[in-house]
């Protein structure tokens, strides 16, 4: 939630910066801002909007400066305004700081620094940190930041600049991701890789409660418990800037999900990742999925696989489970989480609650070094490359298949599946990449997205492992297009839902192809008999999938159901990429 960006070196810093926020703008698009220091100090134009709408009205290529800072906002302190946007300065103008996260303390901080005479601008959490560091300032800018974190509870990832000290920005991290992409004779600081990868693939991964100083040549990080100086390793990071690139689609949503075949194969490769996991949690009493939105109805179908292969387990919504579940764990248990940024708080939350309980914990994450991974026992990644739309597509694919891959070997490990039948469904999920093409090429979607486009109400309807399918449907259509809809267990819909069909309702009915068949039947003829329409997803059906092995039919039926939410958002003018009041990775509670 919200990107923040730094760079120092040879090349014009505004027009740097407003680039590298166009490449965060997924974090949050509320509002977007700049420090930079000019001749005459720091100069901070900013303003309400995304992140080009801000540039089109402050035109960075008619600024000037060699440092500076920025930032793309998804508000929560404080409405999105121009005075709320960040940076934020000091009293006197000589600070600016940019801010991701939360800091819990603020408004006491606020308080104490206003009875000592500070006068406050915005609304925002982050401005008490440009007025701790002006508090503690003395000459020396990195004691007076370290000082200044010193007094935060909270999460941040924190750029600070100061014309005092025209050759450095600041940077600390907890809690919120933050990068330095390593130049010649140039630094870059990012809340993710994309936003610098077109320059340079080294990097500097931070950790919790660390900081540093980025000069143009330099870079020098500290421990902020212990105050020492850290060598820290420098990291190659694999992703290209060609894959972060729209390419030639329209929006990001489209090219992610032409990018399903890829995700399904690539997270064949955290095979041996997997099967470390495995090996933990064959010990286990229970296994618990634990994750947030998309991510989620991968842990659910998680928990459906393994129970089809004679297995327990749990999926959980990582917010609830780290104020409940959590608390009865033990070191029998194993929690995997599931996510694409690996930076989710509540998921990240969740781990940590798990960890403090003694249970084994592990991750399937598509982002590389991200904050999971340095967290979990073990880490096994998804490998579906950069993820910039919001809405998640190729991300869940790569994570069903983790899943699946996971489920398999656990099966087989634990003599619930010989070694002839999970050769068999391991080849077939090697083949399910061709089989999402098959569904992609066909282009069936489109024309039943328009004749669906001005439907208010959708209902998505699937039994076991194709109920989360139901309700990743319904969750994209939702966020990106703005229309009702609910994923519902196909058997409950009798307790409760029949009494909203009607002909203004379209329901979308995943058919298993195995003995649930004739139970979705049933419960379709209950819907047309109300007067509701209904399209059936399943091989054959109104939207066709190909056939492979029920279990893996999740993997399959989504995609289709990726593309109608697609195209409902684009006819009904609306940006699928950047759905409001929505942000891709969500860093705070
Ligand atoms: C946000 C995103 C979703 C995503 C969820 C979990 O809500 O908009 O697309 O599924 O966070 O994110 P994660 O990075 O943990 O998978």
């Amino acid at each position: 939630m919200c990107g923040i960006a730094g760079y120092v070196g040879g090349k014009n810093a505004p027009v740097v910066l407003f680039d590298m926020l166009k490449r965060l703008e997924y974090r949050g698009y509320d509002s977007a801002g700049i420090a930079y220091v000019g001749e005459d100090g720091i100069n901070i134009p900013k303003g309400k909007g995304k992140v080009d709408e801000v540039r089109a009205s402050l035109n960075p290529e008619s600024l000037m400066g060699q440092i500076g800072v920025g930032h793309t906002r998804w508000a929560t302190h404080g409405v999105p305004s121009t005075v709320n946007a960040h940076p934020h300065t000091d009293c006197t103008g000589v600070f600016a700081v940019a801010h991701n996260g939360i800091i819990e303390n603020f408004l006491e901080l606020k308080d104490e620094l206003e009875e000592r005479g500070h006068s406050f601008k915005s609304e925002t959490d982050t401005e008490v940190i440009a007025h701790l560091i002006e508090e503690y300032y003395d000459g020396d800018f990195l004691e007076a930041f370290a000082k200044a974190l010193g007094k935060l509870k909270g999460s941040y990832a924190i750029t600070a600049l100061s014309t005092h000290h025209r050759d450095m920005i600041l940077v600390a991290r907890n809690e919120s991701p933050l990068l330095i992409g390593l130049g010649e004779g140039e630094n870059f600081i990012a809340s993710d890789a994309p936003a610098f990868l077109g320059e340079t693939k080294e990097a500097v991964i931070l950790d919790d409660l660390e900081y540093g100083v980025v000069t143009a040549g330099n870079t020098a990080f500290y421990s902020l418990k212990s105050g020492r100086k850290l060598r820290k390793k420098h990291e190659t990071l694999s992703w290209s800037f060609r894959e972060a690139e729209r390419g030639g689609y329209h929006h990001f949503m489209l090219k992610e999900v032409h990018e399903e075949p890829d995700a399904a194969v690539n997270a064949l490769k955290g095979e041996k990742e997997l099967r470390a996991v495995c090996d933990k949690i064959s010990s286990c009493r229970r296994v618990y999925f634990v994750a947030c939105g998309t991510a989620y109805h991968a842990g659910l179908y998680g928990k459906y696989l393994m129970e089809r292969l004679g297995l327990a387990a749990e999926a959980s919504i990582a917010s609830e489970f780290r104020y409940s579940t959590a608390g009865s764990l033990n070191s029998e248990c194993a929690v995997i989480a599931i996510s694409q940024s690996g930076e989710t708080a509540d998921t990240i939350a969740a781990v940590k609650a798990a960890k403090a309980r003694g249970a084994y914990t592990a991750c399937i994450v598509n982002v590389v070094g991200s904050s999971l991974t340095r967290l979990c026992d073990d880490s096994a990644y998804t490998y579906s490359g950069p993820e910039i739309a919001v809405a998640s597509t190729k991300a869940y694919i790569g994570q069903l298949v983790s899943v699946a891959l996971l489920s398999l070997e656990s099966a087989k490990k634990k003599m619930k599946l010989d070694e002839k039948d999970f050769l068999d469904y391991f080849d077939e999920l090697k083949n399910i990449r061709e089989r999402i093409q098959d569904i992609l090429d066909s282009n069936e979607i489109r024309a039943l997205a328009e004749s669906e486009a001005n439907t208010r109400t959708f209902f998505y309807l699937g039994r076991r492992e194709n109920y989360p399918t139901a309700l990743e449907g319904a969750l994209k259509l939702k966020e990106i297009s703005y229309v009702h809809a609910e994923g519902y267990a196909a058997g409950e819909l009798k307790h409760g839902p029949l009494a909203l069909m009607d002909e203004t309702v379209t329901v979308l009915a995943i058919m298993p192809d195995d003995e649930l068949k004739r139970k979705v039947e049933s419960n379709i003829s209950e819907i047309k008999a109300r007067g509701a329409k209904v399209i059936t997803v399943g091989v054959n059906k109104d939207i066709r999938i190909p056939k492979t092995y029920p279990i893996f039919a999740p993997i399959l039926a989504i995609v289709p159901l990726h593309l109608f939410a697609y195209y409902i958002s684009v006819l009904k003018g609306l940006d699928p990429d950047k759905p409001r009041n929505l942000a891709k990775s969500v860093t705070v509670e």
